[in-house]
This record gives C-alpha cells, sequence and structure tokens, in this order.
C-alpha cells in the first residue's frame, strides 16, 4: 500500500491546468490502486507562511528549549515535515511563474527543508534524510522549454526543483510537462494531450 502526498501550488481552480492534471492522475491512481490512501495539501489556495525571525531561532534551538513563541511559530513547519515523510509518493503541480517556481511553492519549501528534520549537516557535509521515495511533477507552462531547444536554458524551475529535492534525499522524480501553454491552440492541445499520456503511462509503474 502506498501513501501519497497530492499538493497542488496554482492558485487557479478549474481553469489551471497544472491542477486539473493532477486531479485527473489521481482520480485513474484511485481507480487502479484502490487501497493506496492520499493526503491533499493545496498551497495554491490555501499559502503556507513565510518563515519568520521566531521561526529561525526555533529551527536552530532544541525542541527542549522551545518558549511558547518559539514553538508556535515552528509548528506549521512540523506539521508539514511531518505530513511530506508520511507519504511514500509525491504528485506535485506546480506552475512556471517567471522561469521558476511560484512564491508559495517556495514558501512550502522553506517549510520543509530544514536541518535535522530533511537534511542533515555536519563536517562531512550535507546529507538528505529522506530515502525511498518518488514523486512525479506536473508543470504548466506558457512557453515551450525542451532540451536543445534555443529557451532550454530558460527554464529554472526544473533545475532547482531536480536540486533542492536532491538535496534532501529525493532522485527518483519524473517531470510531465503540459508547455506552449499559451503558444495557441493547436500547440497547447497537443501539449496537454502529451501531458495526460504520460501521465497515463506513469500509472503503470
Ligand atoms: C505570474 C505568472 C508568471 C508566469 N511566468 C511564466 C514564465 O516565466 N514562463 C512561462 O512559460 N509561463 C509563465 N506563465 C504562464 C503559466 O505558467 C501558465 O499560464 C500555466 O498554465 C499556469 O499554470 P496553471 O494553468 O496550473 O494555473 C506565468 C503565469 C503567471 C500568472
Amino acid at each position: 500500500m502506498t501513501h501519497i502526498l497530492h499538493l497542488d501550488a496554482s492558485p487557479r481552480g478549474d481553469r489551471s491546468i497544472s491542477r486539473t492534471l493532477s486531479k485527473e492522475f489521481i482520480n485513474q491512481w484511485k481507480t487502479t490502486h484502490p487501497n493506496d490512501t492520499i493526503t491533499y495539501r493545496d498551497i495554491g489556495h490555501d499559502p503556507v507562511p513565510f518563515v519568520s525571525e521566531d521561526w529561525i531561532a526555533a529551527a536552530f534551538t532544541p525542541s527542549d528549549q522551545h518558549t511558547p513563541e518559539l514553538a508556535a511559530a515552528i509548528q506549521v513547519s512540523n506539521e508539514l515535515i511531518d505530513e511530506f515523510l508520511s507519504a511514500d509518493r509525491y504528485v506535485f503541480s506546480i506552475p512556471m511563474y517567471n522561469f521558476s517556481i511560484p512564491a508559495n511553492f517556495k514558501a512550502y519549501l522553506d517549510q520543509i527543508v530544514r536541518a535535522g528534520r530533511t537534511f542533515s549537516v555536519d563536517e562531512t557535509g550535507y546529507k538528505g534524510l529522506v530515502h525511498n521515495k518518488k514523486m512525479t511533477i506536473i508543470i504548466a507552462q506558457g512557453g515551450a522549454y525542451p532540451e536543445g531547444s534555443p529557451t532550454h536554458t530558460y527554464d529554472l524551475q526544473t533545475p532547482y526543483l531536480k536540486h533542492i529535492f536532491g538535496f534532501i534525499g529525493i532522485t527518483d522524480i519524473e517531470f510531465v510537462y503540459a508547455d506552449s501553454l499559451n503558444l495557441g491552440d493547436e500547440a497547447r492541445n497537443l501539449a496537454i494531450a502529451n501531458a495526460q499520456a504520460a501521465l497515463k503511462a506513469a500509472i503503470a509503474h
């Protein structure tokens, strides 16, 4: 039995392509894996807070020394990390904003990428603490940045996501792109159909 964390980052509702694709994926997954369990987090509609001065102090103070203020400041991070670590598989849908991730997803990462919880650091360097997880990242993009194209280096979203999840130990990541969404109906419809086909294939493995 697999436990999935399904997360949407688009602030849009039904108009969101990334959200629509992740919903389709999860619905198909439920049909083919009826015993699996799913937790849903919608940071597009319910963003998580930015880190604060008390958050930073709490993150670097042993929890048995937390004042009530520090404990309160780090509580959301603790809950998000517990939720994240309890999943075996992640299905994250993330639009491209300004060639990178939306600010709400960065705020989420700032909450879950935490020394002692998802990575460790000592004199030998950094180590990821999150192992044996699979991740599917569905990306919606107005343009297109495929490998070998002149615009490939504009895509700072994919390398950053690979880097930050690799940093905490997650390397088994499949990226599914719905790109070209602002490049006319034909390109858009083809890209959505390709993403749907890739997601269908991902259900099988
Ligand atoms: C604030 C903002 C910034 C965007 N920046 C980019 C960008 O840099 N490159 C790109 O290809 N598309 C960009 N887009 C287009 C979105 O990636 C595209 O509309 C996508 O469908 C949004 O995801 P959603 O449909 O799930 O909401 C941007 C859209 C918004 C609203």
